[in-house]
């Protein structure tokens, strides 16, 4: 390590109001692959606010060609450039500055600013990017209107896009043209962009609820207009779902989605001109899944929804990040489940973010890179877009509504817009309007934005048969995480019902609850350390229901008996702990098992009751059952959750041991399976609604459990549906169950791969699939790598290789040879040099190291270091392994 080229760390405390507030911009841009020249002319302000007269602007890489000010160039002793901050000393209070700067867009390889992908140009500025295409208060509480002029040459680049409203455009010499825009709302920097591009648009002039006409616009590269309806048709209902939901109408004339094959992240929110990763655009069903189709309509609704909650109302500072993100992930969650519209298919969803939490959230919070839903500090704010912002941060506000219900959550977010609307804020305002517009007392609640680490809630019960009380006695805990080892109790939300012998939810009486007369679920608030909560009139030992539709982002610890699962599993109203107590019983096997293969070197000591496979025969058959929810109740926890569970993992045996119980549950419900998977086709024109989706998700899992150990009728059940797939759902799935049979899958992914090789997206899939196979081991991974479709330069096609072996493929990423690690050192260094975000996210695949056997650990740890002893790391990678040394 290199302590003395450490770079900073930035805190929260620091916090100081821009020096000079910004008026209007106007950008002028001569797009060139090489030689991009930016003009930018800003009005400013002193803020009288700020004791300081020094304008700060940002700006990297690039070339600073004349700076004027107040219509005099400056001489460079009249500023400093000091990194990327260029300050300009004792300024006059109304400020009218020049700036003239050089960019090379052809070089921007990682993909932030203004770069070039097949071709084309695109930005992306969120969180830090607009600095990289001219010097700028490139931070997110200085807002202002953009008037943007883009000149380009018309045969390259046809179409040119910005933000807001196109009002001029026209031809140039030499063959160039020219577009003007101007975006009527005031906005930071992160939300700039422009595309000039070679693209062709789905269009549609869509009317508003209060009758207002808008253009919405899908753009594509030409060939792939056959692929735009689904993410036009989610951006029809999102807007009419915010309308009928929130009240919010969109506010612009037009709006328009560019989809673009070299993106980091998944979508960009800029105002009108929302830029996406192909992936959450492109469908058909020849190529896309129905998990595709489904992530279209959840991130066209999460960028669409930003317009409201992000845009209009933005952050302070990026330690506020989960204001907009947290808020906008509930939002589009929501969204996902009121398409579907059933109270099951609510369910399914929520069971679905369950498991997101618990893959990835959970050892996030337990792990070297925890930080609060609002962090305190960082080295490198692109390293704080995660799960925990993202996904935790959803389920905070997503207890705002389980606290004050859907009326009072909606009253909150009245007041939010009433109060901010135009403003740049901070997450402890968007508290203050739930609490304000509800009268309620939430400032415990400020503890889920300022402690990190998974709270842990305890529950211990007690039956008085003569009073005919029963109590629930809850407490809490919260391990320490960096930086702060003692927590203080947070405000938890925690739904309850019980069920009595038949199954059937009692009436509750919360003592001291003013809940309805016929409530069969009440949410306790849990405050203290530990809190009683006492039910009355209860005739029989009832079996607690606790946490139900995962009211908390918490792990719940109940010594649940067997019977008392199977009970809960067999009738729980609630689907999410229906769902939970499967798990459950589930994991206690697994966590066995796996012990076991640990101990004995092997699975042949390994057995599997048949009271657990009974239930899950139960469950597979039960027609009454939603398809979907039959599917996510026999997937058993993925090896990354049961590693969660264990003291020192050992990620071979945790294979072995689920391997066995998937075999063993394949050959048990043979049977079963196999009618069900016949019972659940879907023929004719594909559609990708939930049932259908659920019908083929059921259908694919009891395939793969077929496939497992398969015989030459099942496999031949395989391939029949690989042949004669009508939709990529069913093909790619055939596919991977024939990957996983342990046979020779070659000859079907060479004509997959023929089939599918000018479909960016399919390929994609093809590389993905195999990286996450059991017999892929690095050696392969490293061939795949010389595939002449391979290249690090594309995030997903990086992604789908490498990321899904060294995250998706535990027990080779563990060989005990430690070669993957190296392999893994390998690629973050490689791609540091390309994109320091794609290579940072590489990096946190080995954020757990040190819960691996002594062995490993020391490999693991070798691999880190040999990243970090590397001289020119950027501060994301920088951050991420020093942070897991540390
Ligand atoms: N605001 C975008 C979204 O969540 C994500 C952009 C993140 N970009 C980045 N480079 N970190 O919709
Ligand atoms: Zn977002």
């Amino acid at each position: 390590m290199r302590p003395d080229s450490t770079p900073p760390t930035i805190y929260r405390k620091d916090y100081t109001v821009p020096s000079y507030l910004v008026e209007t911009v106007e950008l002028g841009f001569d797009l060139d692959p090489d030689r991009t020249i930016v003009a930018n002319r800003i009005t400013m302000q002193h803020n009288p606010a700020s004791p300081s007269r020094s304008i700060v602007l940002h700006g990297e890489e690039l070339d600073l060609v004349e700076l004027r000010l107040n219509g005099r160039a400056l001489a460079p002793t009249e500023y400093k450039i000091d990194g990327s901050v260029l300050t300009i000393p004792r300024a006059p209070a109304q400020v009218v500055l020049e700036i003239e700067t050089l960019c090379t867009p052809i070089q921007n390889t990682s993909l932030s600013g203004l770069y070039v992908s097949n071709g084309s140009f695109y930005t992306q500025c969120e969180a830090e990017g607009f600095r990289r295409i001219t010097y700028f208060p490139d931070r997110p509480d200085v807002m202002a209107k953009y008037t943007v002029m883009l000149r380009a040459d018309k045969a390259r680049y046809p179409v040119l896009l910005s933000n807001g409203n196109l009002i001029e455009s026209g031809e140039l010499d030499d063959g160039r043209h020219y577009a003007k825009w101007e975006d009527p709302f005031k906005k930071p920097s992160y939300l700039f962009a422009l595309v000039a591009a070679r693209l062709v648009c789905q269009e549609e002039h869509y009317t508003l609820k209060s009758g207002r006409e808008v253009l919405l616009q899908v753009w594509v590269e030409e060939g792939n207009l056959d692929k735009t309806d689904y993410a036009m048709q989610s951006l029809k209902n999102s807007i009419r779902w915010d309308e009928e939901r929130f009240g919010l109408e969109l506010d612009l004339d037009r709006f328009m989605i560019v989809a673009v094959g070299d993106f980091n992240m998944g979508a960009m929110e800029n105002k009108g001109l929302n830029i996406f990763n192909t992936k959450f655009v492109l469908a058909n069903p020849r190529v896309a899944t129905d998990i595709d189709y489904a992530g279209i309509e959840a991130v066209v609704g999460h960028e669409y929804f930003h317009n409201w909650t992000g845009n209009r109302v933005t952050c302070r500072d990026w330690f506020q990040l989960s204001l907009k993100e947290g808020l906008t992930v509930f939002r589009d969650q929501e969204f996902s489940a009121d398409m579907i519209g059933t109270d099951s298919g609510r369910a399914v969803t929520r069971i679905d973010q369950v498991r997101t939490l618990r893959q990835a959230q959970f050892p996030e919070d337990a792990g070297p890179m925890a930080h609060p839903v609002r962090p305190d500090s960082f080295v490198e704010i692109n390293n704080f877009y995660t799960v925990t912002v993202y996904e935790k941060g959803a389920e905070v506000v997503r207890m705002y509504q389980t606290l004050l219900g859907r009326d009072g959550f909606r009253k909150g977010m009245d007041l939010y817009f009433a109060r901010h609307d135009g403003q740049a804020v901070e997450c402890d305002d968007f508290r203050a309007a739930m609490a304000d517009a509800n009268g309620r007392d939430l400032r415990q609640f400020e503890r889920w934005y300022s402690q990190a680490g998974t709270p842990v809630v305890s529950a211990r019960t007690r039956y008085d048969a003569v009073k005919r009380n029963f109590d629930i006695i809850l407490s809490q805990r919260c391990p320490a995480t960096a930086g702060q080892p003692d927590k203080l109790p947070f405000h938890i939300p925690v739904a309850v019902g019980l069920l009595d012998a038949n199954g059937k939810d009692l009436p509750l009486l919360l003592e001291g609850g003013d809940h309805p007369k016929d409530a069969t679920t009440v949410v306790l608030e849990l405050k203290e350390q530990e809190q009683i909560f006492r039910f009355r009139n209860v005739d029989e030992r009832p079996i607690p229901s606790i946490l139900r539709d995962f009211s908390a982002p918490v792990v719940l610890e109940h010594d649940y008996t067997d019977d008392e699962l199977l009970h809960l599993y067999r009738h729980d109203s609630d689907a999410v702990n229906r769902w939970e107590a499967g798990q459950r019983l589930a994991m206690e096997r697994l966590l066995k098992l796996t012990a076991q293969v640990t101990a004995h070197g092997d699975a042949a000591v390994l057995k599997l009751d048949s009271t657990f496979i009974e239930a899950q025969r139960a469950l597979l058959v039960d027609e009454s059952l939603d398809p979907a929810f039959r599917e996510l109740a026999l997937i058993l926890p993925s090896e990354t959750i049961i590693a969660e569970q264990m003291e020192v993992v050992d990620p071979q045996a945790i294979h072995t041991a689920r391997q066995f119980m998937r075999r063993t549950i394949g050959a048990a419900l043979k049977t079963e399976l196999l009618a069900q998977y016949h019972a659940n086709q879907t023929p004719g024109a594909y559609s990708p609604d939930a049932l259908s989706a659920g019908k083929r998700a059921l259908k694919n899992l009891c395939l793969s459990y077929l496939l497992v150990a398969p015989e030459a009728a099942e496999l031949k059940v395989a391939q029949q549906q690989f042949d004669n797939a009508s939709n990529m759902t069913d093909r790619a799935a055939a596919l991977v169950a024939l990957i996983h049979s342990g046979g020779d899958a070659a000859p079907y992914l060479q004509a997959f791969y023929q089939d599918f090789e000018n479909e960016a997206l399919v390929v994609d899939k093809w590389f993905a699939m195999q990286a996450a196979a059991p017999a892929t081991n690095v050696a392969a991974v490293r061939k795949l790598m010389q595939h002449p479709a391979f290249t690090l330069k594309n995030p997903n096609r990086a992604r789908s290789l490498i990321f899904n072996f060294t995250n998706g493929n535990p027990a080779q990423f563990h060989a005990a040879d430690g070669s993957a690690y190296a392999f893994w050192a390998e690629l973050v260094i490689q791609l540091d040099g390309i994109n320091p975000q794609v290579a940072a996210r590489l990096a946190r695949s080995m954020d757990r190291w040190r819960r691996y056997a002594p062995a490993l650990q020391e490999k693991m740890k070798q691999a880190l270091e040999q990243v970090a002893a590397q001289n020119k790391l950027s501060n994301d990678v920088q951050e991420v392994v020093s942070k897991a040394l540390a």
